[in-house]
């Protein structure tokens, strides 16, 4: 029941492997990498608790010299704090070009862990090991690592890919089922922006894919990282087509930004919302069928994934404040906005110079105040 899957990039191409007990065999996968046998595993403090011991044994057991950094779990520790407390512990570990870091964890612990790795020391090897879905169907793979600001998320960071991506399915049966929802929601991003097959596949197979069946999960993660990696190869520095993965990511971050990142509105549950509003603002422009736009909101709706302003609770949200958010994401050039729409469910595309009037409308139609 293993896959691997290669992200073809020339002399940094790697495998993101795709299976159960990974983890456990994570040090003989890591130890080939290494010069001198050294990394230091970046986790946070729930995830160290659930799966720290095994894989610290499995590197052990490999003849690895392991070092474990615990980070406090959540959004606020990828802030400039957060990497600044990061990088002097790994600095104090004396760690060199020659060693890696591993980052053991969902999207926070992947993105703070590969960015330290892209500036210590200008840079050095990372492993991803990612916990939760989320991460492994999309932070993990692509090399795209950053921190959040107070003027948005993922503002600063870099591009840098990891060596070797290991997706361990069995860990997921210690993630809550909402963290699991947020997931399935990247998940189905992949099918509304190019497969269509995928997506009805998924709308048939929610449940077992919720419920974390191992056959399910194998070919829903698989599918996803198989898309992503043809992607990135393509694209790795989003000058186009790679733009298409953030389907629902520029409504859902500034949802995200004004909702301050946290329980209220966790990143997947931002991105349903953000899917279903680029669809029904793809309607509103005559790009896309109603009948596609109502098929994406009742396969979100039917995995227990937000869809609705409403649905985000003390939320009283602004239109022009969603749309200040919206000018700031990194795909709009000089102030004009760019979102991904849709044409129908599997074909989506990057529609630039989008109309901030026509967006302002729609926003206050979806019911944000003015
Ligand atoms: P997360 O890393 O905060 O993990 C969610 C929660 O689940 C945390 O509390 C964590 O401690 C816990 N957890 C993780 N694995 C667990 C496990 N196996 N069992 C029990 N609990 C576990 O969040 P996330 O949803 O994985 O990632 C969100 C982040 O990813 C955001 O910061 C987002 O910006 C980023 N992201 C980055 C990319 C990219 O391409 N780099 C893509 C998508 C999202
Ligand atoms: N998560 C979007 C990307 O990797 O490009």
């Amino acid at each position: 029941m293993t896959r691997a899957i290669s992200v073809g990039l020339g002399d940094r191409a790697y495998e993101v492997v795709i299976g159960p007990g990974l983890i456990d065999r994570a040090g003989s996968h890591i130890a080939p990498l290494l010069k001198r046998g050294r990394t230091a595993v970046v986790t946070d403090e729930t995830v160290a608790g659930h799966h720290g011991e095994r894989l610290m044994a499995s590197l052990e057991a490999a003849g690895l010299k392991a070092t474990l950094i615990t980070i406090p779990p959540g959004e606020a520790s990828k802030t400039f704090a957060g990497l600044e407390s990061l990088l002097h512990q790994l600095l104090a570990l004396r760690l060199d070009r020659g060693d890696l870091i591993t980052a053991f964890g969902g999207g926070v612990v992947g993105d703070l862990a590969g960015f330290a790795a892209a500036i210590y020391k200008r840079g050095i090897d990372f492993v991803q090991i990612p916990t939760t879905l989320l991460a492994q169907v999309d932070s993990s793979v692509g090399g795209k690592t950053a921190i959040d600001t107070p003027h948005g998320k993922n503002l600063v960071g870099a591009f840098h890919q990891p060596r070797l991506v290991l997706a361990d399915l069995d860990v997921l049966a210690t993630l809550p089922l909402r963290e699991i929802k947020c997931g399935y929601a990247e998940v189905i991003k992949y099918g509304m922006l190019g497969d269509v097959d995928f997506f009805g596949w998924l709308e048939a197979n929610a449940l077992d894919v919720l419920m974390t069946d191992l056959g399910a999960l194998t070919h829903a993660v698989a599918r996803s990282v198989e898309m992503k990696a043809e992607i990135v190869a393509e694209d790795e520095r989003e000058q186009g087509r790679r733009a298409l993965l953030n389907l629902g990511h520029t409504f859902g971050h500034a949802l995200e930004t004004e909702v301050g990142f946290g329980e209220a509105l966790l990143h997947g549950e931002a991105v349903a919302l953000g899917c279903a509003q680029a669809f029904r603002f793809s309607v509103r422009q005559g790009l896309c069928s109603a009948a596609d736009a109502q098929r994406v909101e009742a396969a979100l709706s039917d995995a227990g994934l937000p869809v609705r302003l409403a649905q985000v609770s003390n939320s009283p949200f602004k239109a022009d404040a969603l749309l200040a958010h919206m000018a700031q994401d990194k795909k709009a050039e000089g102030g004009r906005l760019t979102l991904i729409l849709a044409r129908r469910i599997g074909e989506a595309f990057v529609a630039k110079d989008v109309d901030p009037g026509a967006l302002r409308d729609f926003l206050i139609e979806e019911g944000a105040a003015p």
